[in-house]
């Protein structure tokens, strides 16, 4: 029997240790929030991709009466990104998440799995890192790439 630990490295910035570009993705990937439509789970999320041109795309959930129809907003916000600016990579995924409260959570939001493979794909197919910023009031975790969200993913490799 073999053993694999697989360590993943994050650092942790209060909001005010953001450089400027970051903090200008974070406020957008915020801001975006007030775009969710989630009438069903009342639960806010927002997310904004600055691409390799400096362009920032944001995008929010956006639910449905049939629930399985709804999308995530770093789904909404990679696929809109990926289809109005299909030559540029995405340097940074900020995402940022409200309650039914309208309080943005104090931990920092965990995107869910479809959206990390999404995400994979993102980087993948660009050959860029994408890092990732995720917002929480007590703390902000950056990742550097989609490996550190996902590891022992699965991609197109893994086919051959
Ligand atoms: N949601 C996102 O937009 N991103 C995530 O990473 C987690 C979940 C949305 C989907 C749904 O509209 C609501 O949050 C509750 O799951």
């Amino acid at each position: 029997m073999k053993e694999l630990n697989i360590r993943i490295a994050l650092k942790i910035y209060e909001y005010e240790e953001l450089n400027a570009t970051d903090r200008e993705l974070m406020d957008a990937a915020c801001e975006a929030t007030k775009r969710s439509y989630a009438p069903y789970s009342h639960f806010s999320v927002g997310a904004a991709a600055r691409l390799a041109n400096g362009i920032i795309i944001t995008g929010s959930n956006q639910e449905n009466a049939a629930y399985p129809s709804g999308i995530c907003a770093e789904r909404t916000t990679l696929f809109y990104a990926n289809s109005q600016c299909p030559d540029q990579a995405v340097d940074t995924l900020a995402i940022a998440a409200r309650n039914e409260r309208g309080e943005f959570l104090e931990a920092p939001i965990p995107p869910c799995g479809a959206c990390r493979q999404v995400m994979l794909e993102t980087e993948k197919r660009f050959k860029h890192p994408m890092r990732v910023l995720l917002y929480g009031t007590k703390g902000i975790y950056e990742l550097n790439n989609i490996g550190e969200l996902l590891p022992l993913s699965f991609d197109a490799s893994a086919m051959r």
